[in-house]
């Protein structure tokens, strides 16, 4: 793989980066996920813009090569010839050489990295047909999460705890309400209703979330942000999820409770349709 490394391209083996880099020492990163279908970039600009919040919220400072993100990108996916897959980028606030709680100051130069994914078939994944399993677990991520930061140990334990409990990911929830998947945004549907979560601090505000709901309006639907419970979503006809990298995907089983029939329903995947026809 070719991968990029503070304005070189490299071979992944010799891509080096500081034991000193806060990202390593401090989860002192934020990080963007942008998938690619058919060798183009879905929805780059919505994932640029979100980048700048995080580092904005952050205090972090815009790497040099900020505006070079899109040419970037599109040389890793030609490099690579990623036809199917993801485009994975990390800032960090760099290395001052040595270990301290402190920001370092404004001369140390932030970290920039990217690499892709090959994801053969990325948008027709089995799991959209058969739906996903989900259960619930108590949220006890950190209070911003709306900055995409690389603080990922809990999401990674959440995703631990569902394969253990032979589910495929897991809904997190606080003060009674659900918050959004490991890394995904959550959704219930009651007739021609869709549900999802109000955004805040409490949730990423997904890219793919955007443009799904601003597609459902198109379609006549109804849309509802708000909070909702885990046992109205065990009453909801449908539930999926949306993500960069999973696009929408029908949840058919809540803590072993299939939602609805317990089959894959039909608003799911038509909004799996119409985002697939629209981005791409
Ligand atoms: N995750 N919520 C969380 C906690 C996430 O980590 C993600 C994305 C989302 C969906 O955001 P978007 O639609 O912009 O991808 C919601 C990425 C894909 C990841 O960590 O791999």
């Amino acid at each position: 793989r070719t991968v990029y490394v503070n304005g070189e391209y490299l071979p992944e083996e010799d891509a080096k980066i500081s034991i000193f880099d806060r990202s390593f020492l401090m989860a002192d990163g934020v990080y963007e996920v942008t998938s690619v279908l058919d060798g183009k970039l879905i929805d780059f600009e919505g994932h640029k813009v979100r980048l700048e919040r995080s580092l904005n919220e952050l205090d972090m400072q815009k790497p040099e090569a900020f505006d070079d993100l899109l040419e970037i990108h599109r040389e890793l996916v030609r490099a690579n010839e990623i036809t199917d897959g993801l485009v994975y980028l990390q800032v960090s606030r760099g290395s001052a050489g040595d270990r301290d709680f402190a920001y370092p100051s404004e001369d140390v130069k932030p970290t920039l990295v990217l690499f892709t994914q090959n994801k053969p078939g990325l948008a027709d994944s089995p799991a959209a047909k058969k739906g996903i399993k989900v259960i619930s677990i108590e949220d006890q991520r950190w209070g911003r999460r709306d900055i995409k930061t690389v603080q990922l140990l809990y999401p990674s334990m959440g995703k631990m705890m569902a394969k253990a409990a032979g589910a495929d990911d897991a809904w997190m929830v606080e003060d009674g309400f659900v918050t959004e998947g490991t890394s995904n945004n959550a959704y219930i549907v009651k007739g021609n209703t869709i549900i999802t979560r109000q955004l805040s601090n409490d949730i990423l505000h997904g890219i793919t979330r955007a443009a799904v709901l601003r597609f459902a309006k198109e379609a006549q639907m109804t849309v509802e942000e708000r909070s909702f419970t885990m046992e109205e979503a065990k009453e909801a006809d449908e539930a999926f999820i949306t993500s960069a990298s999973t696009f929408v995907m029908p949840v058919v089983e809540m803590d072993g409770v299939p939602v609805g029939t317990g089959e894959v329903g039909s608003v799911a995947p038509r909004l799996r349709e119409i985002y697939l026809d629209e981005s791409r």
